[in-house]
């Protein structure tokens, strides 16, 4: 065993791991485009972006330069009372990239940027006079992060089993993922996208309304990641619904927050998913993309009507008792700068939409299995759902972790992705090339078949 190896058992403690069967660590010490590398010199494509992080690949060496450059000058600086010469850059591209006035709070993970929208939003309703609009309106399956606040606003029976007691009571409705959606009766036959056996799913938009006007002059703000839920399975919903819910949320005076943690920085085939639907939110977070998926930094952006609700004098309390000791940092900023540099020289967005035709077109073959339930594809996110059975959609029992299995065969032929339980899931950088493609959805393919013969 590797000294990595050796210390991580001793001393580390992993994000949602089971401890007790964490015996062999693997250790990336290397990468370089869609490519990344062991202790031993292995090599692995990074088939989930690195927990959905990488854009432009490992090692772009403009990031990597911007970071050096950063580093020749400083690397952090309180932003407390002081700016520094780069997040004002990064906040006036974040500005122009998104399309709307607003101002841009920083911290450095999605959980704090989402986190951060929700007590923003809180105390704006307070300061505004709003006092009894306290509730938040969220997606059943939602997953926002997990601090507090952002477990509040989710909906995931599995990750928050234990803190129930702890959070913060919102309204769950329902949300309009056609493939588990009770109201989807015509049954998508195999090889069909599930979103496209419906019209549209309204009965999921009218249940909003109704829990809205339930809710009357109570609702606060509607939360919800647009078009594709995450950690929900990638859920992704019929288009049309966004724009109907945040037209809902409009007439009745209810704020509408993005979580784009996940969604934004082309992930879904344009630059915000909210774009594609041509709404306006009243809050966005961003985070993971956002640096390119090198360094931890998040933003919130909020609108001006937001924003002027802290606005006062010194004595009337009104500022936002909020913040980090990373915010703003300048590496997190530089690097992000350059990301949504190389948007710019690279023609990110035209690139990723060709990719992910590609990829479409390769995934279509994950329909050949019998134990394939669903495949979901928007932009570059690629998730294909394993069922015990197709007819009726029963799944695999939770303890059999068919989803880790086959990931674990993925692993042997140098593929690495992690599963959302039964789900695999395929969300390479934007760098990978077409062979790179083929070669990640045929190394899945092989150990689907491994597992489940
Ligand atoms: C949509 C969404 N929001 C928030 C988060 C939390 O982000 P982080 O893990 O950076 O705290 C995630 C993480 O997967 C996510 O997918």
């Amino acid at each position: 065993m590797s000294e990595s190896a050796d210390l991580d058992l001793r001393y580390l403690w992993h994000p949602f791991t089971q401890m007790r069967e964490w015996t062999a660590p693997l250790a990336i010490v290397e990468g370089e485009g869609a490519v990344l590398r062991d202790e031993e010199g292995r090599e692995y494509l990074d088939g989930n972006s690195s927990i959905w992080t990488n854009l432009h690949g490992h090692r772009r060496p403009e990031i990597d330069r911007a970071i050096k450059d950063q580093l020749g000058r400083i690397a952090h600086s309180s932003f407390l009372g002081l700016t520094n010469d780069v997040a004002p850059r990064l906040a006036r591209e974040l500005i122009e990239w998104l399309g709307f006035e607003g101002k841009v709070f920083f911290s450095d993970d999605g959980s704090t940027a989402v986190e951060a929208g929700l007590k923003m939003i809180h105390q704006a309703r307070m300061q505004r006079g709003e006092t009894e609009r306290r509730v938040f309106v969220s997606l059943a399956q939602g997953y926002h992060g997990d601090t507090i606040g952002a477990m509040s606003a989710g909906h995931s029976a599995l990750f928050h089993r234990a803190y129930k007691s702890l959070l913060f009571e919102t309204r769950e409705v329902m949300s309009p993922f056609c493939y588990r959606c009770p109201y989807n009766r015509a049954k998508p036959e195999r090889g069909q996208d599930a979103r496209l056996t419906r019209e549209c799913n309204w009965e999921c938009a009218a249940l909003l309304d109704e829990a809205l006007d339930s809710l009357g002059d109570s609702a606060s703000a509607f939360v919800l990641e647009p078009r594709v839920q995450g950690a929900g399975a990638m859920a992704m919903h019929p288009g049309g619904y966004l724009q109907r819910a945040a037209a809902s949320c409009r007439e009745r005076g209810v704020w509408l927050m993005l979580d784009e943690v996940l969604t934004g920085f082309g992930r879904t085939g344009g630059m915000f998913a909210f774009q594609k639907e041509d709404v306006l939110p009243d809050v966005i977070a961003l985070a993971k993309g956002l640096s390119g998926g090198y360094l931890p930094l998040a933003a919130t952006v909020a609108s001006l009507e937001i924003f002027d609700a802290f606005l006062g004098d010194f004595a009337e309390l009104k500022t936002f008792f909020h913040g980090h000791s990373y915010s703003g940092n300048a590496l997190g900023c530089a690097a992000s700068l350059a990301s949504l540099g190389l948007f710019k020289t690279e023609h990110t967005i035209p690139h990723i939409q060709a990719k992910a035709q590609t990829l479409a077109g390769l995934a279509a073959r994950f329909w050949d299995h019998p134990n394939v339930g669903d495949v979901r594809l928007e932009g570059m996110v690629c998730a294909v759902e394993i069922v015990r059975d197709f007819d009726t959609r029963e799944s695999f029992p939770y303890a059999a972790r068919t989803g880790h299995r086959i990931c674990e065969a993925a692993r042997k032929r140098g593929l690495l992705t992690r599963p959302i339980g039964d789900v695999l899931l395929l969300m390479p950088p934007y760098c990978a090339t077409d062979r790179q493609l083929e070669q990640m959805t045929e190394a899945l393919w092989e150990a689907l078949c491994e597992a489940l013969i």
